[in-house]
C-alpha cells in the first residue's frame, strides 16, 4: 500500500503529533511507505535558519526513535527532492485563490500576524503536491489536516478531469482515538507546537517529572465522575483518549476502572513515562551521530526522487510543457 505523510520541523514533537500521526506511521510502515520532514513548509512562518537546521535533524532523530525503520520505509527530506517545489507551481495553477483563502488553518494563522507570507496561503498546494508525487493511496494524519487532505483530493480530481488521468486520489487515514489531542490546560483547543500554555503540551522528550506534573495539573471539571463524554467533560475525555491510545484499551473501559480523577491521572502519567522511555533512549543515541541521520535522509531522498520524478514529468507533459 503506497503511503505518504510528513511533519513540519517547526519545533519538538508533542504527544499529539505522536498519537495522531507517527504512531500510525510506525504501525503501517512498509516498503512502499514514504515519510518526509517537510522543511519547505516550515518556511511559511518566521524561523531562524540555524534553528531550522537543528529542528530538522531533531525531527529526523525523532522519526527513527519512534520506530520508523529506514530499511523498511523511506525517510526523506522534502527540500532534497526538487520535484516538490516544481509540482507546487503546476498545482498553484490548478487550485483557486478562493479555495485556499477558505482554509481554516490559514485564517487562524493569518489572523495572528501582520504581513503574513504568500506561502502561508499556498501551503496546502505544496502539501497536495507532496502527496500526489508519490501516488499515495493513504495519508495517515491527525484530524487537523482533514481539510487540507480534502483539498488535495479536489486538486487531484480537477487535474485528472482537465488534463487526463495523472494522479491517484488520496484518502486520509486517522486513528480511532487521539486523532485530535487537546491542550491539557485548555481542552477545547488542540495541542499545538506554536500556541500553547506552558503546561498544555507534553513533549516526547519531556522528563518524567515534567510529564507527571503536566498530567497532574491537567484541567478537568469539578463533578468528579469518571466518564468518557467529550461534550460535558472535554478535559477528562482527552486524558481517557491518551490513555486508550497508549494502552490499547477502549476509553469507556478505562473510565470504568476509575472512580477518582487523581488515580486516573497518576496511572496515565506512569503509562506515558513508560511508553516514552525507550523512544527517549533511542533519540539520545541517534542524536549523538547527526552525520548518520543526514546520510539516512540523503539515501531516502534519492529513493524518493526516483518515484517522484516520473510522476512530476507526467504531470508537466499533461499540462502541455515540452
Ligand atoms: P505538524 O506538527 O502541524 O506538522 O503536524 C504533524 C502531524 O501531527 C499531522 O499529521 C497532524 O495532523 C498531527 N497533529 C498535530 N497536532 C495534533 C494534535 N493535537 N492531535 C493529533 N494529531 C496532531
Ligand atoms: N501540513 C501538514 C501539517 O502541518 C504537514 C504536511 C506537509 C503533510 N505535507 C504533507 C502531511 C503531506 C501529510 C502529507 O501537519
Amino acid at each position: 500500500m503506497r503511503i505518504l505523510s510528513g511533519m513540519q520541523p517547526s519545533g519538538p514533537m508533542h504527544i499529539g503529533n505522536y498519537l495522531g500521526a507517527v504512531k500510525q506511521w510506525v504501525a503501517t510502515q512498509n516498503h512502499d511507505a514514504f515519510y518526509c520532514v517537510v522543511d519547505l513548509h516550515a518556511l511559511t512562518l518566521q524561523i531562524d535558519p540555524e534553528k531550522l537546521r537543528e529542528q530538522t535533524t531533531d525531527l529526523l532523530a525523532s522519526y527513527l526513535a519512534c520506530g520508523l525503520d529506514p530499511d523498511v520505509c523511506t525517510v526523506f527530506l522534502q527540500s532534497q527532492v526538487p520535484y516538490h517545489a516544481q509540482l507546487n507551481w503546476l498545482l498553484e495553477c490548478v487550485a483557486t485563490y478562493g479555495e485556499l483563502s477558505r482554509m481554516t488553518q490559514f485564517k487562524e494563522k493569518a489572523q495572528r500576524q501582520e504581513g503574513y507570507r504568500v506561502g502561508l496561503l499556498t501551503y496546502p498546494v505544496l502539501m497536495a503536491g507532496d502527496i500526489l508525487l508519490y501516488e499515495a493511496a493513504e495519508v495517515p494524519v491527525g484530524d487537523d489536516q482533514r481539510q487540507h487532505l480534502e483539498l488535495a483530493r479536489v486538486i487531484a480530481e480537477r487535474f485528472n478531469n482537465r488534463y487526463g488521468k495523472t494522479f491517484t486520489v488520496p484518502v486520509a487515514v486517522q486513528p480511532k482515538v487521539a486523532a485530535r489531542v487537546m491542550d491539557l490546560q485548555e481542552p477545547t483547543r488542540k495541542m499545538s507546537k506554536s500556541v500553547s500554555s506552558p503546561l498544555g503540551s507534553i513533549y516526547l522528550f519531556d522528563t518524567p517529572a515534567d510529564i507527571e506534573r503536566k498530567v497532574r495539573k491537567a484541567v478537568t471539571d469539578t463533578d468528579n465522575e469518571v466518564r468518557f463524554d467529550w461534550e460535558h467533560k472535554p478535559g477528562l475525555s482527552n486524558l481517557l483518549e491518551m490513555y486508550s491510545s497508549f494502552s490499547g484499551d477502549k476509553p469507556d473501559d478505562v473510565a470504568g476502572r476509575y472512580s477518582r480523577y487523581g488515580d486516573l491521572k497518576g496511572d496515565l502519567a506512569t503509562l506515558i513515562v513508560e511508553s516514552l522511555a525507550p523512544i527517549q533512549r533511542r533519540y539520545r543515541e541517534l542524536l549523538a551521530d547527526p552525520g548518520e541521520l543526514h546520510a539516512v535522509a540523503m539515501r531516502g531522498s534519492l529513493k524518493a526522487a526516483e518515484v517522484a520524478g516520473p510522476v512530476y514529468h507526467r504531470a508537466a507533459r499533461a499540462m502541455g510543457l515540452l
